[in-house]
C-alpha cells in the first residue's frame, strides 16, 4: 500500500524562518499538524503551541549544535529540515570583499551542511526522513553580478544530489527546490529587482507538496519559476 509523508505529529526545522519563504514554509507545516522549531538570528513571527523560533545564527556552528541539541533532546528524531536561510548581493566579482564571500557561502551552503549532519544520524536509525535544500534558479545558470550567489546556489544543487544518492538507501529522501524570482524581503539588499515575482505562501506550498508525496517517489530536483 502506498504510504505518505504524513506531516501530522511529525517534527521540522526550517532555517531561515523569521521572514519569507521559511516563514511560509513554517506556517504551511503548522496548518499540516507538524511540531516546527524555526531557525533565525531575528525573531519568528508566529504564535502557535506547535512552533518555537530557537534564535541561532547559521554562520555560527556551536549554534547550529545548541539549536539541534535542543530540538534532539525533546524528540527523536528531525523528520524534516528544510534548508531555507540564504542570501543574496550581485556585485562585480572584482568588487565583492572577501569578507562578504565568505558570510554569503558560509549562510547558503555550509549551514546546510552543518545543519545536515545534525540530523542524518538518527534519520539514518529510524530509516526515515526528509531534507529540502533551498537552492535557486541561480543554481542552474551563471549570470552578470551573481558569482557569490550562483556559486552558493550551484554547490548547493551538487550538495544536494549528492546526499541524494548517499541517503536513499537508508529510506530519506533529499530535494532541491530552485525557484526564481519570489516576493520576499530578499530584493531589499540584493541589488537587483527582477520584473515577475512568485508569491513565498505559493513555494511553500510547493515544498509542502513535495514532502507529501508517496514515500516512494523522490523528488530530487525541482525548478520553479514565475509564469
Ligand atoms: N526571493 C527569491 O527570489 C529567491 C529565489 C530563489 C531562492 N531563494 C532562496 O530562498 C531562501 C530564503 O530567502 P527569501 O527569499 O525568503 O528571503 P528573506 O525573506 O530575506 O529570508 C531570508 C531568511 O534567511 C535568514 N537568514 C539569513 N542569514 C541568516 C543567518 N546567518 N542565520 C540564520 N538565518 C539567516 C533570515 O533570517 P534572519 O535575518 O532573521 O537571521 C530570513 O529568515 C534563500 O536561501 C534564498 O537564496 C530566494
Amino acid at each position: 500500500m502506498e504510504r505518505n509523508m504524513e506531516l501530522a505529529g511529525k517534527v521540522a526545522v526550517v532555517t531561515g524562518s523569521s521572514s519569507g519563504i521559511g516563514l511560509s514554509v513554517c506556517s504551511a507545516l503548522i496548518s499540516k499538524g507538524a511540531r516546527v522549531y524555526g531557525l533565525s538570528r531575528s525573531a519568528t513571527p508566529i504564535e502557535h503551541e506547535r512552533f518555537e523560533w530557537i534564535r541561532t545564527d547559521v554562520m555560527v556552528e556551536m549554534e547550529i549544535e545548541q539549536a539541534f541539541g535542543t530540538v534532539l533532546g525533546r524528540h527523536e528524531q528531525v523528520d524534516l529540515l528544510v534548508n531555507n536561510a540564504g542570501f543574496g548581493f550581485f556585485m562585480d566579482v572584482e568588487t565583492i570583499e572577501p569578507v562578504d564571500w565568505r558570510r554569503l557561502i558560509d549562510t547558503n551552503l555550509t549551514a546546510a551542511f552543518l545543519c545536515t549532519r545534525q540530523v542524518v544520524p538518527s534519520m539514518k536509525a529510524r530509516r526515515s526522513g526528509m531534507i529540502v535544500n533551498v537552492g535557486s534558479v541561480a543554481g542552474k545558470r551563471g549570470f552578470k553580478g551573481g558569482s557569490a550567489y550562483c556559486a552558493s546556489k550551484f554547490a548547493i544543487n551538487g550538495f544536494s544530489e549528492s546526499i541524494m544518492e548517499e541517503l536513499r538507501e537508508y529510506g530519506i529522501r533529499v530535494s532541491c527546490v530552485n525557484p526564481g524570482s519570489v516576493m520576499t524581503g530578499f530584493f531589499d539588499h540584493a541589488g537587483l529587482q527582477p520584473k515577475k515575482y512568485m508569491q513565498p505562501d505559493e513555494v511553500a506550498r510547493l515544498i509542502v507538496s513535495l514532502v507529501e508525496l508517496p514515500d516512494g517517489m523522490l523528488p530530487d530536483q525541482v525548478t520553479v519559476r514565475p509564469l
